[in-house]
């Protein structure tokens, strides 16, 4: 066995944080650096795993930042614990892979890296429609494979968009996100499925519709649908956008892809295991006018046999968060909820969905808060006080 090799910044510093993959940036380092921290950065791209992440915590650690590949569950949590640390940062948004229930019967905060990634994996989901509708990858592989002989009025022909009918099931940050960009670019008519109602989407597409109205065109609609069924058999594009728990693992299986129209188009950039992906490739195979497109899979890296084989789907390797931007201001975000709780600090105001990071990212003085912590209100975390958050934005 090869032994890890660790970077090691800033050796002087009081309390240890251990980092157990390199992130990009900056300002990450430096916000735990001024917070006095000794910070320890796990090379290599291959994901640690349990046994030496438990060593590397060792008897004391006062934070760690892990990754969403990582098995955050009871046993690595109660190591962290036991070392005396404050707080597991998880360097994403999501965090099915960490075991909330035990973090907080530790009384182990929990961080995580909302607002920074929903424009950006949004954006991830919108490339993978139109890459499945208009069949981008058959194209690129045509041209390079010097296929292309010349045009003709019946290749490659795929799906129009244009005032069709999306789906979103789930409508939280960044399906949101993501039907505000299709609806209004692309004049669809929305059809949602969530627990909740989304008022201010809405409203978001009630005022577009009246916009449309007032420029001669006809509205565009939204509702929400009763039953995910409902939305499934609707839609001509249906987008994954739930979270990942007991209850939504293979949300859509064998029958949701039945009821779905033939030559719909279906898109998962939110986790794997809402989709049984071996139904998906029997599905794709029996409809051939069926596409999707992937960034999740249900056993990362690896994915269901047949799936790699298969023309009418798309399949790019996780990257919904992958801009520069986003991934350092994710650094940002995880490195600042350590530094936070480290620092006694109390949890930034929340506004359920709609996250105001921005000052963690740009103001040269941070917040004296911890942007997001998961388990705060189970925990009894106070939180910035309003009014001081007012004065921190007036000063
Ligand atoms: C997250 O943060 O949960 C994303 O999956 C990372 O891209």
């Amino acid at each position: 066995m090869t032994t890890r090799e660790w970077v090691i910044v800033n050796p002087g510093g009081a309390r240890r944080v251990v980092v157990t993959k390199e992130l990009p940036g900056e300002r990450w380092l430096q916000l735990l650096t001024a917070a006095d921290c000794r910070v320890e950065i796990a090379q290599g791209d291959d994901v640690l795993s349990e046994a030496e992440i438990a060593a590397a915590i060792g008897d004391y650690a006062g934070a760690a930042i892990g990754q969403l590949t990582e098995p955050w569950g009871a046993l690595l949590l109660e190591t962290l614990a036991a070392a005396g640390a404050r707080v597991y940062s998880q360097y994403a948004v999501g965090y099915d892979n960490v075991d909330v229930a035990a973090a907080t019967r530790l009384g182990l905060p929990v961080g995580n890296t909302p607002g920074v990634l929903t424009e950006t994996t949004a954006e991830m989901a919108v490339a993978l429609t139109f890459a499945a509708a208009r069949r981008l990858p058959e194209g690129e592989r045509m041209m390079r494979a010097g296929a292309y002989h010349g045009w003709l009025p019946t290749m490659l022909l795929g799906t129009l968009l244009y005032r069709g009918t999306l789906g979103i099931v789930g409508a939280g940050r960044i399906g949101a996100a993501y039907a505000r960009m299709m609806v209004g670019g692309h004049k669809m008519d929305l059809v949602y499925n969530d627990v909740r109602v989304n008022e201010e989407l809405e409203h978001y597409v009630a005022d577009y519709a009246a916009f449309l109205v007032a420029h001669g065109e006809a509205p565009v609609t939204c509702r929400r649908a009763a039953t995910l069924e409902e939305l499934l058999r609707a839609c001509d594009v249906v987008s994954i956008h739930a979270a990942l728990t007991a209850e939504t693992h293979h949300l859509i299986g064998a029958p949701e892809l039945t009821a779905m129209k033939d030559e719909a188009v279906l898109v998962n950039a939110s986790r794997g295991p809402l989709l049984d992906e071996a139904a998906l490739v029997a599905h794709c195979r029996a409809r051939p006018g069926f596409r999707a497109g992937l960034d999740v899979y249900e056993r990362e890296p690896h994915m269901a046999p047949g799936l790699a084989e298969l023309d009418n789907v798309v399949l790019v390797p996780h990257l919904g968060s992958a801009t520069t931007w986003t991934r350092e201001g994710m650094a940002t975000l995880a490195a600042a909820n350590a530094a936070a709780v480290l620092q006694g600090w109390p949890v930034w105001p929340a506004v359920a969905g709609r996250e105001d990071v921005a000052p963690f990212l740009d103001d040269p003085q941070p917040p004296r808060a911890a942007p997001s912590i998961v388990n705060a209100v189970e925990l009894g975390l106070p939180r910035l006080a309003a009014q001081a958050q007012a004065k921190e934005d007036q000063s």
